[in-house]
């Protein structure tokens, strides 16, 4: 681990395995931390925030920082890539581009540190107000596995741009790119304390790390049922708190759709990253003129994705990231099985004796009330659903506990935008799913969590607001 500007292991002495997904063979072991790890670390940040060097830093410092981190990224690109298929089983060509957006990530924040501005506030009085931004203090960050080292930079960047000091925990899953960045941060200048990487356990590391007494803020991305357990913990002192918690977000295609692009779109918009993505289209909803023809040609193309080795330049798709979700999902392709009409897929594909992988699988006339509908199954499972008209679209979007994201598909332009302002969610595409940039806000509504990441709004949950009042009368207040 990185606490305190210094490798460290485990005071409990106790290591985890990291695996391989496409060979289920452990290729690392990294310090299992317990709370006395996690003591440190915060600790660390903590003397970092309250007496180092850091609070003196200017704008413009923290800026260059990111500028220098980002610039690695670059220069180390292809091996953090090859480290990131290799640990979260992804395709190769979708590492590149994941660590090409870290790397813009941190460029985007340490230009943004020096554009954080305050405000003259118009009081009726002789009198100065003033609104300062200051950093919230202490950062403990719990990021999942299914983009590492992207999760890790949409945390850092704003927190450091800000002024924070920060805790990361990765996910037990995905530790290796994390670790190999941190190993750069004391020549690239980081003071000793300002980003502490642990890795560990959920329940032994990150369980600590929110009830920390040290810790201002907390931001997690990951599961809801892990959200609802965070956000009680953190009520006992009142952190603050972003989250950040997936969805069962719906693809609407009207029959007016270009065709083809549609069904490019219905497949990416599921299967990228073996569906495992926050914003995963896992529910699309097809309009019924077109719908049987739709399911035909989503299904015949399913069968063509080609599923292999992440660092193979050919696949499209890898293994699933683990045992445990290798085996969730394949229990959801059996629940599809009971509930609606298997299309394609369904189980492990036959080619593998080794690896989590699973098949593209497509679920038609799903009913929106059945669990294939309603709960995140993270992992390539598409539920697809017929609907009739715009205000039945619009209701089946909506029904549902989550609202991430969502994504309309028509060439008219007015009932586009009627169902973009029906939609309840974070994030609503138009004639195409996941596209994410670091310019534009992240989050959902309703139980995909609170907060946005990304953007000028990224860095405001990083920022406190101090109010200062200057009298500028000179008489006393003549009140007594
Ligand atoms: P998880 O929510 O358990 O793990 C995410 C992170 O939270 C990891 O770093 C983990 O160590 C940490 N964590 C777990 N329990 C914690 C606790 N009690 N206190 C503090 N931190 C804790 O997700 P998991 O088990 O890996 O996946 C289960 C399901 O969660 C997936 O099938 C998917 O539906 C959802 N998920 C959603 C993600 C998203 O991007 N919104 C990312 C990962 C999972
Ligand atoms: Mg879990």
């Amino acid at each position: 681990m990185y606490i305190n500007g210094r490798p460290a292991e485990s005071a409990g002495g106790g290591w985890l395995p990291v695996y391989d997904p496409s060979t289920e063979e452990i290729i690392a072991e990294v310090p299992d931390a317990n709370a006395v790890d996690i003591d440190a670390a915060v600790r660390a940040a903590r003397a970092a925030f309250d007496s180092g060097p850091w609070p003196q830093t200017t704008a413009q410092e923290r800026g260059r920082l990111l500028f220098r981190l980002s610039e690695k990224v670059r220069r180390e690109a292809a091996q953090l890539a090859q480290l990131e298929a290799l640990n979260c089983g992804k395709p190769i060509v979708e590492a590149e581009f994941d660590i090409n957006d870290v790397a813009t990530c941190f460029e985007y924040y340490g230009g943004l540190a020096t554009k954080v501005l305050g405000h003259v506030n118009p009081v009726p009085d002789n009198a100065l107000s003033l609104s300062l931004r200051e950093p919230v203090g202490v950062a403990g960050q719990i990021i999942p596995w299914n983009y590492p080292l992207l999760m890790a930079a949409w945390k850092l960047a704003p927190a450091i741009a800000a002024g924070c000091t920060c805790v990361l925990k990765t996910a037990e899953q995905t530790p290796l790119t994390a670790l190999l960045m941190a190993e750069w941060l004391e020549e690239l200048g980081f003071p000793p304390g300002v980003i502490n990487i642990v890795t560990g356990f959920g329940e032994t590391a990150g369980a600590p790390l929110v009830a920390h007494e040290g810790v201002d803020k907390v931001a997690f991305t990951g599961s809801a049922a892990v959200g609802k357990i965070i956000l009680r913990t953190a009520a006992e002192s009142i952190k603050r708190v972003t989250m950040e918690l997936g969805g069962k977000s719906p693809n609407i295609f009207f029959a007016d759709a270009d065709f083809e692009a549609a069904i490019d779109g219905a497949l990416f918009g599921v299967f990228i990253n073996q569906g495992e993505v926050c914003s995963a289209g896992s529910r699309i909803l097809v309009e019924r003129p077109i719908y049987s023809k739709f399911v035909e040609a989503m299904t015949a193309k399913a069968k063509t994705i080609r599923l292999g080795a992440p660092l193979d330049r050919e696949t499209k798709m890898g293994p699933l990231i683990s045992k445990e979700q290798y085996e969730r999902v394949r229990e959801y392709q059996e629940i599809g099985k009971a509930e609606a009409k298997l299309t394609a897929g369904g189980g492990r594909p036959k080619t593998f004796s080794k690896g989590y992988y699973v098949e593209p699988t497509i679920f038609a006339d799903v009913d929106n009330r059945s669990r294939i509908a309603r709960e995140e199954v993270f992992g390539p499972v598409a539920a697809v659903i017929p609907f009739d008209g715009e205000a039945e679209a619009i209701r089946i979007a909506n029904d549902t506990p989550y609202g991430l994201a969502a994504a309309v598909w028509s060439r008219d332009i007015f009932r586009a935008l009627r169902v973009v302002k029906a939609v309840r969610a974070g994030i609503v595409w138009v004639n195409h799913m996941q596209p994410t940039y670091v310019e534009a806000p992240w989050g959902g509504y309703k139980q995909s969590g609170f907060g946005r990441e990304l953007g000028p709004w990224g860095i405001e949950e990083y920022l406190e607001t101090k109010q200062v009042y200057i009298n500028l009368n000179e008489q006393p207040i003549g009140w007594y």
